[in-house]
């Protein structure tokens, strides 16, 4: 049976940020495609941009630049990533002859924590602060220019992503007065899936996953996995698993 609103006008911005009409439309879109997923949001929030680092979110670039007249894609780039993920974003670029944005971290907040506590704090008090001020701050900047956000969360990436919602209010960088909607068109895709997507429509990927790598993030903070290692235990290894997200997906656990 067709859904009650299908065919009706698209709803405006102001009409879906409520946290009820989010809920709605997340009922009505969880078992979507999520190419259906990016043409129904990006109708909904024109001002939607999608974060970029890893193969999922390359899929959805893909999707995305088959639906969208130019979508706005950003990175955050931490100035510690590996020099094959700086080739892979440039090959990205190329690929789909889109600009990609890249979000830098504050360099005064930068310098004085390296000063502080040199360039790799993070394995003796943890990557919160490292990661609050190279990801969480030029997200939280980014994000308060554009009314939804797209990313590549997978529930079965991880404990802490177990209930990731295809669409949901975000929390963590919401205020009063800006409401952010954050939307996580593979929630039910598996890695396997995503895998599939490159394959088919020869997608261009990290060359780092070659080698054995899964999750990608920083090259201090990522190692490839061995056979039956879950993907994302190559991340912050000598961290517990219910702490790994670095607070750009904070509200997985807080909510
Ligand atoms: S992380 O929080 O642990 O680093 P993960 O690497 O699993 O996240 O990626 C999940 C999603 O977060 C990606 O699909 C992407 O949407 C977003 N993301 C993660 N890292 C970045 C980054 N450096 N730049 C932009 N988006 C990112
Ligand atoms: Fe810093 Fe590691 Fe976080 Fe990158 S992943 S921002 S290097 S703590």
């Amino acid at each position: 049976m067709p859904h009650p609103n299908s065919g009706k006008p698209l709803a405006t911005k102001t009409l879906m940020t409520t946290a009820k009409e989010i809920e709605e439309l997340n009922t009505r879109l969880s078992n979507s495609k999520p190419k259906d997923i990016i043409q129904e949001v990006s109708e909904l929030w024109p001002n939607l941009a999608i974060s970029f680092s890893g193969a999922e979110d390359v899929a959805l670039i893909d999707m995305a630049s088959k639906l969208i007249d130019e979508p706005a894609i950003f990175t955050l780039d931490t100035g510690r990533l590996h020099a094959q993920t700086y080739e892979f974003i440039e090959s990205v670029r190329k690929h789909y002859e889109l600009p990609i944005e890249t979000l830098h971290p504050d360099p005064q907040q930068l310098s004085r924590l390296i000063k502080d506590k040199g360039l790799f704090s993070f394995y003796e008090d943890g990557h919160e602060e490292c990661c609050g001020i190279r990801k969480v701050a030029p997200l939280r900047a980014k994000l308060a220019t554009v009314d939804a956000w797209i990313t590549g969360q997978r529930r079965d990436q991880s404990p802490t992503r177990a209930e990731v919602p295809v669409i949901q209010v975000d929390s963590t960088f919401s205020s009063p007065d800006h409401p952010v909607v954050k939307i996580n068109p593979l929630a039910n895709w598996s890695s396997e899936d995503v895998w599939n997507y490159i394959r088919m429509f020869d997608v261009p990927y990290n060359q780092l996953h070659d080698s054995g790598f899964i999750s990608i993030g920083c090259e201090p903070c990522t190692r490839p996995v061995g056979p039956n290692q879950h993907e994302r235990e190559g991340r912050w290894w000598w961290e517990e698993t219910t702490i790994k997200e670095c607070g750009l997906h904070r509200g997985n656990v807080e909510d």
